[in-house]
């Protein structure tokens, strides 16, 4: 009885879902939100035990590659932003081209399929084990060993897949390179919402990777199949592309906002420099001054928006490639682009490049933050749900087609639309711009005050910068500051993006009247984030966008 009455009481003081209606979970010590239950389970577990928000973030990330294949899996990529001691640092886990790519790589790769997005030939090589494993060996405190405890438990004993699972594998299976498919659809047969699935190849990969670390992963039995697999299915990656795979530190961009300095992903991220110049634009523009969701305010945030879209086609991979990032947030050129912004009318933008290209449909993200200002944002990515399709054929991984973030054909947009740059052209070991934007924002004490990230495309960077817009200059908790409505402007196409039914008629019609071509989606990125509050407090939300679950110690 006394140990049921303990569990009960740990149940609930270690765990409160978020909920609708504006209030965001609040928790004392720890806070952690993500897209996943379990996940979020394993991280309690770990921050329980002592662990930091390394240790947590790492734990979180591996139940997630179980239980979340399609955007979660080790097979595919990303980046964190990791305050631990007040200097905020950036960890780039992209992945990489193979060394046999080129820049007309897939001009000549003819399939019927796209060969940056389905098969073989997407699949850049995967950065996310050794970017979790050089996140801990940096600052992880528990035991590498520990923090695989649920991963390990669910890919061997099984869990009950979720709605999610089986919607989005349902509609990706005949994408699947046939022989991998068996992992997740054992015996031909797709397994329903709450029936338990097992996966012992990955639970094999798991454990190499455990007692071996990157090696387990990079070399040995599970590179050979990855590049098996790979090369089974019209890609060509060999197995030195994955000894030489390392995750680089870069260091993050910065600017003062509302007396806090905000932390920003570098290249290969396009998100600093856009949310950097937004954030520019928004002090330029006093933003401030205009009401929540008016018309004025909403015009001027798609213009905003637009206007600091529209370095992303010069930016790349910063090993390649000399990134503007000092033209693009100098003075100069925002007090340029800032001229150019009427309160009254669109303005009609030049493109910086004449070159063209688009980028593409799942990530995820998650924060952990604790009471002394310490603090993890890691966005995650496979690209596309499932990636390539491929997975690999003995060990289970399902692997990304994070090569369609390049500019594999000049002159012809990518799955998200993105008019990209040569900067950003396929070369070997050279790794895709991406739009992922993990960021913090520091008090003066170097604490983390806001965690804040997202998935969808390029209107990660969109969601983002709204989501830090609304808790810095609104003033909004984090849970209404995610749900408020979002628009999303990437300067190419020149359309002003809204979300459905959740903008007035009357509202939209004043836009058009300024000028916006308007065109209703779905939502503008999904936003996982945490924050300070006033009362010293945790507080943190998961977008009702999409899955959602946060809870803290
Ligand atoms: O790195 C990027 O920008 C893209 N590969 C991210 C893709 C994405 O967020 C899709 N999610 N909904």
């Amino acid at each position: 009885m006394r140990l049921m009455c303990f569990t009960l009481y740990a149940a609930i003081f270690m765990f409160s879902h978020s909920q609708a209606g504006a209030i965001p979970v609040l928790s004392q010590n720890l806070i952690v939100t993500g897209p996943s239950k379990l996940a979020l389970e394993s991280a309690l577990r770990v921050g329980k035990e002592g662990g930091n928000p390394v240790d947590v973030a790492v734990a979180y990330a591996l139940t997630l590659a179980v239980t979340h294949p399609y955007f979660g899996s080790i097979g595919g990529g990303g980046f964190a932003m990791i305050n631990m001691d007040g200097k905020p640092t950036a960890l780039d886990f992209r992945e990489e081209a193979p060394s046999a790519t080129s820049p007309d790589y897939y001009l000549k790769k003819r399939t019927g399929e796209k060969a940056s997005w389905t098969g073989g030939a997407a699949v850049g090589v995967p950065g996310v084990p050794h970017g979790l494993w050089t996140l801990h060996q940096k600052f992880g405190s528990l035991k590498w060993t520990k923090l695989f405890d649920e991963a390990l438990k669910y890919s061997k004993y099984g869990f009950p897949v979720s709605s999610e699972w089986y919607s989005v594998t349902k509609r990706k299976q005949n994408k699947f390179w046939k022989e991998g498919a068996h992992h997740l659809i054992p015996d031909g047969k797709l397994p329903l919402p709450g029936d338990i699935l097992k996966q012992p190849g990955l639970y094999k990969t798991l454990k190499k990777f455990r007692n071996q670390g990157p090696k387990g992963f990079y070399e040995g039995a599970v590179a050979q199949d990855i590049v098996d697999s790979v090369l089974a299915s019209n890609g060509d990656m060999k197995i030195e592309d994955m000894k030489s795979y390392v995750s680089k530190w870069r260091a993050p961009l910065t600017t003062d906002f509302e007396g806090k300095k905000v932390y920003l992903m570098p290249p290969p991220s396009a998100g600093g420099v856009v949310i950097k110049t937004a954030l520019e634009l928004v002090k330029k523009q006093n933003l401030k001054k205009y009401k929540l969701l008016s018309i004025d305010e909403l015009h001027l945030l798609s213009e905003i928006m637009s206007a600091s879209f529209r370095g992303r086609a010069l930016l790349g991979d910063p090993d390649f490639h000399k990134n503007p990032v000092d033209f693009l947030t100098s003075e100069k050129y925002i007090q340029k682009l800032n001229s150019k912004i009427s309160r009254w009318r669109v303005a009609n933008r030049k493109p910086l490049s004449e070159s063209k290209t688009y980028e593409s449909d799942q990530t995820t993200h998650f924060v952990v933050m604790n009471k002394k200002g310490q603090a993890v944002s890691m966005t995650l990515t496979l690209n596309g749900n499932y990636g390539s399709g491929v997975i690999s054929k003995k060990y289970g991984v399902a692997l990304n087609n994070e090569m369609d973030d390049f500019t594999t054909r000049p002159g012809v947009p990518n799955a998200y639309k993105l008019v990209q740059g040569m900067g950003n052209k396929v070369e070997p070991k050279k790794r895709p711009l991406s739009s992922m934007s993990p960021t913090l924002v520091l008090n003066k004490k170097g604490e983390t005050i806001i965690a804040v990230g997202a998935p969808g495309g390029p209107r990660i960077i969109n969601g983002t910068f709204q989501t830090i817009y609304r808790t810095m200059v609104t003033g909004l908790n984090m849970e209404r500051a995610i749900f408020t409505p979002r628009l999303h402007h990437q300067f190419q196409p020149r359309v002003t993006f809204y979300e459905r039914d959740r903008f007035s008629p009357y509202v939209l019609k004043a836009l058009e009247k300024r000028g916006h071509k308007l065109k209703p989606i779905h939502g503008v990125a999904i936003a996982y984030g945490a924050k300070k509050n006033d009362e010293g407090l945790l507080e943190a939300a998961a977008d009702f966008r999409g899955e959602g679950f946060t809870g803290g110690l």
